[in-house]
Parts: structure tokens; sequence; C-alpha cells
């Protein structure tokens, strides 16, 4: 018997119950680790609201890190007792032990605690793809980058800076700002209070920025177009304040044939060799100190529902990690 966060329907944070569930013997291509750190993520409020369906009863949450416990057949990249993480695979990292496929797994080097490994190998490794794969960044170019003071956002400050890019970030409040720029945000946009495609344009001397990193979605979508250079490219990968509507794309010709993509983590990881280099790339950018592995907040596993209500709300910074 071990303890989980199930998810019966689709709903608010209330919708996450603590319970009591049985967790047997690896079958093949399957490991059991017992959790000592969770990560957590937007992806699981879309999925525990329904944005993202995913089988229900069942489990929530797709990062943490651990102690391999017990290997099925045809397990050969990690054994029993390695610490591992992974950030991907079926929903259910919200338990204090599951059973897994081990495809997802990375085994953890001595430098990174298991901690670090759930607050960064998700939102990192999406850093990662971001700025090295779906649009990669030269030093001296300058990015819009929304949510500056969010989980991915503090990385992805990190990471821009260490590569000589200039940071425009998107920030609700004067504190996010001066986190922001602490992590390397070079020029921060209050846009509760100005308008951030205005603020780009002057920012640049009216030239644009050549990549838009946009997680907000549907109430950003327009004028992140507008602060595209012609030829630029937007980068939406997420949906905070909701699902971007169906698009116009006539309107991608008239703001200066732009391109457009919507990548996910799991399409630029779901090759092994793929999710191996993206880790220790991440790795490698924390142990040289480019990207440091902080943890903002911690809430009790059983407590995640309030997890849940600080993210949405807007009341969290950087990563938060769940504590079995
Ligand atoms: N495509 C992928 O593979 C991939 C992978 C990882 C993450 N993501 C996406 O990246 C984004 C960031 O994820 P995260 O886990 O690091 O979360 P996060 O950025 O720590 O939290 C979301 C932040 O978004 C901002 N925000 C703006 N409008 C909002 C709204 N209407 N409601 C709530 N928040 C709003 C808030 O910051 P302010 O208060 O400053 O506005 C909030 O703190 C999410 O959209 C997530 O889905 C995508």
């Amino acid at each position: 018997m071990t303890k989980a966060i199930v998810i019966d329907k689709t709903g608010g944070p209330d919708a996450l119950q603590w319970k009591d569930i049985q967790v047997g013997e690896p079958g093949e291509g399957q490991v059991r680790i017992r959790h000592t750190a969770i990560g957590l993520n937007y992806i699981d409020v879309y999925m525990r609201s329904g944005l993202y369906p995913i089988p229900m009863p069942g489990g929530l949450g797709l990062e943490a890190a651990g102690v391999i416990e017990a290997v099925g057949s045809g397990v050969s990249h990690v054994k029993i007792g390695d610490r591992v993480a992974y950030a991907g695979g079926p929903p259910g990292a919200y338990a204090e032990t599951r059973v897994m496929p081990a495809i997802p797994l990375v085994k953890l080097p001595d430098n990174v605690s298991d901690q670090q490994a759930a607050a960064l190998l998700l939102k990192g490794m999406t850093v990662q793809f971001l700025i090295r794969r779906t649009y990669k960044v030269k030093a001296g170019e300058t990015v819009l980058l929304h949510a500056a003071a969010g989980g991915v956002g503090l990385i992805a400050c990190q990471w821009l800076k260490a590569l000589g890019v200039t940071v425009i970030g998107t920030v609700s409040n004067e504190e996010k700002a001066a986190l922001a720029k602490a992590n390397g945000c070079t020029h921060t946009v209050l846009y509760t209070k100005e308008n951030f495609a205005e603020r780009v344009r002057e920012l640049t001397n009216g030239a644009g920025v050549p990549v838009v990193y946009d997680s907000v979605g549907k109430v950003t979508w327009e004028d992140s177009l507008s602060c595209l250079q012609p030829l630029g490219l937007m980068v939406s990968f997420g949906n905070t304040s909701g699902p971007v509507p169906p698009v116009n794309i006539g309107q991608l010709a008239a703001k200066g044939s732009l391109f457009v993509t919507r990548p996910a983590l799991a399409t630029y990881t779901a090759k092994p060799d793929d999710l191996q280099a993206t880790a220790a790339d991440l790795f490698d950018a924390m142990a040289s100190g480019k990207v440091k592995a902080e943890i903002a907040q911690t809430f009790p596993l059983k407590d995640a529902a309030d997890a849940h209500r600080a993210l949405e709300g807007s009341k969290t910074v950087g990563s938060t990690v769940l504590i079995p």
C-alpha cells in the first residue's frame, strides 16, 4: 500500500484526492520507483481541468525524482538503487511509489539533488529544446519571453543570458520583475500596466524580435505576433490563459510572412537518444553554473491541491516541488 493523489473526474483543485493505492511489481519494460521529490507543472493543471484529456480514474503528474526499487524484464539502462528522474510518460508522478515505463528515466549525476531534478528536469529540458532546437538563439539577438518569472521563465532567463541574448520578459508585478532581472532578464515589461507589443517596438528601435516564446496563449497571441520582425518565429508553447483561438493564416502574411510553431517536449524527447542528449545538455548547464537549480516553493504532496491553487493563481515564482 502507498499514498497517492488520485483524480476521478476533471475539475478544480478539489478534484485531487489523497488516497491509499496498491502498487504491484513492474512488468516488462517497467520499473517501480520510490519518489523523493515531485515536480509541479502547468500541464498538471491542464490535465486536472480536462483541457488535456487523461485516463480517469487515475494519477496526475509527469515529473519526479527518486530511487529504483524493482526492475522488470528487458530494462537495461537503469538498475535497482539508481537515483533517477523523469519528465514524461503516463501521468501518475503525484505518488509516494509507482510502477511506470523505464524509457523516460534519466540517471542523475552526483551534483544534481533529487529536489533539484524534480524542480528543473521538465522545465529545463523545455527551455533547452526551445532555445537550442525550436529556434537556435544567437548571441546578440533580442527575444521576447512571456511569464519570465515563472518556472520555465526563470530558467530561460538564466540560460539565454549565458548565451549572450537580450531578454525582454513579461511579468505581472514589480516583485516578479525584480526576480526575473536577478535571473538574467534584461528588460521587464509589466503587462498589467503597459502594452507589451508597444514596449517591444520601443526597446528594439522599431525592429521587433526574431522570436517570441509565448506560453500564455489566448490573451497574448495577437500582440505577440505584432512583436515579430518579418519572417519571425512565433513559438506558442502553452495555454496558461486558455488555448489560442482558431488562427486566420492570412494574418501571418499581413504581419510579415511570419512562421508559427506549437512545440511539445514529448515530441522533442520521443527518441531515447534525444531525451538523454537534452537532459545531458541541461545537466551540463547546471554544472557550469549557467542554470541554477533553485526551488522557490515546496508543498507536502498530500497538499497538491494547494499547490495547484497557487500555480493557477499566479502566486508562485520559479519552480515548485511536492514532497512525498
Ligand atoms: N510545450 C511544452 O512542451 C511545455 C513544457 C513545459 C511548460 N510549458 C508551458 O510553459 C508555461 C509555463 O509553465 P510553468 O509550469 O513554468 O508555469 P509558470 O510559468 O510557473 O506559471 C504560470 C505563469 O504564467 C503567468 N500567467 C500569465 N497569464 C496567466 C493567466 N491567465 N493565468 C495564470 N497564469 C498566467 C503567471 O505569471 P505572471 O504573474 O508574471 O503573469 C504565472 O505565474 C505553461 O503554459 C506550460 O504549459 C510547455
